[in-house]
């Protein structure tokens, strides 16, 4: 099943609890927080407090992908401040086992995520540990990124590493997505599709999202 799982890092920052409303009108059933922390990538976002405030503000699941040095520190954090889903770098975290298994030991969904030029061999020990594969379609960091294409074939590949290994792990894509790429990387085997930009830039959020639904219902 597609999911839309819209980027507030594109919202008006004045207005987060109407635009999840928008957003939630609209069918997307997960938001997406990017966590940055101005050393693992070159910007800076939200914290906790924010996320604590998110909690309050939706009934949607909250999403965060932490962006940050030593996630292992701060990964419980954030789901006692509300997270339902907490994803790490593989590129941030020598220790990312444990930290999964941290987050999940209190109560979220974990995630592994992996930059674009990443070997997805990366995640040859961990693939078992996780929920869910975060992969990465642009450079972590910016929203409005372009798609970079050769995350189409890294999502079938994963899939396939997915399903001969007999697992559940859901596929979540994140960066550049929007109506030209959004059908192929589904047909690919994404099921849960980040997207900032193309919902928050057009001025009708709700309608893109419905609209992004739209481009891949003909796929199930
Ligand atoms: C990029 C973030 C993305 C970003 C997506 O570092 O992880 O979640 O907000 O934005 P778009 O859809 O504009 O690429
Ligand atoms: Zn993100």
């Amino acid at each position: 099943m597609v999911e839309i799982a819209p980027s507030i890092l594109s919202a008006d920052f004045t207005r987060l609890a109407e635009e999840i409303a928008a957003v939630e009108h609209g069918g997307a059933t997960i938001v997406h927080v990017d966590v940055m922390d101005g050393h693992f990538v070159p910007n800076i976002t939200v914290g906790l407090p924010v996320v604590r405030s998110l909690a309050r503000a939706t009934q949607l699941p909250l999403d965060t992908h932490l962006m940050i040095s030593e996630p292992g520190r701060y990964a419980e954090q954030f789901v006692e401040a509300g997270a339902r889903m907490v994803s790490v770098h593989v590129e941030a975290d020598p220790h990312i086992h444990r930290t999964l298994a941290a987050i999940r030991k209190k109560g979220a969904k974990a995630g592994v995520v992996v930059n674009p030029a990443t070997s997805l061999s990366a995640l040859d020990e961990v693939l078992q540990y996780a929920d869910y594969v975060l992969l990465m379609s642009v450079n972590p960091g910016f929203g409005g990124q372009q798609f970079i294409p050769a995350s189409v074939e890294r999502v079938r590949r994963l899939r396939r590493m997915i399903e001969e290994r007999g697992l559940e792990t859901r596929i979540e894509i994140d960066g550049g997505i929007d109506l030209t790429n959004i059908e192929k990387v589904a047909a690919a085997g994404a099921e849960i599709m980040v997207a900032g930009t193309a919902v928050f830039g057009q001025g009708d959020p709700a309608g893109a999202v419905r609209g992004l639904l739209n481009a891949t219902a003909q796929l199930v």
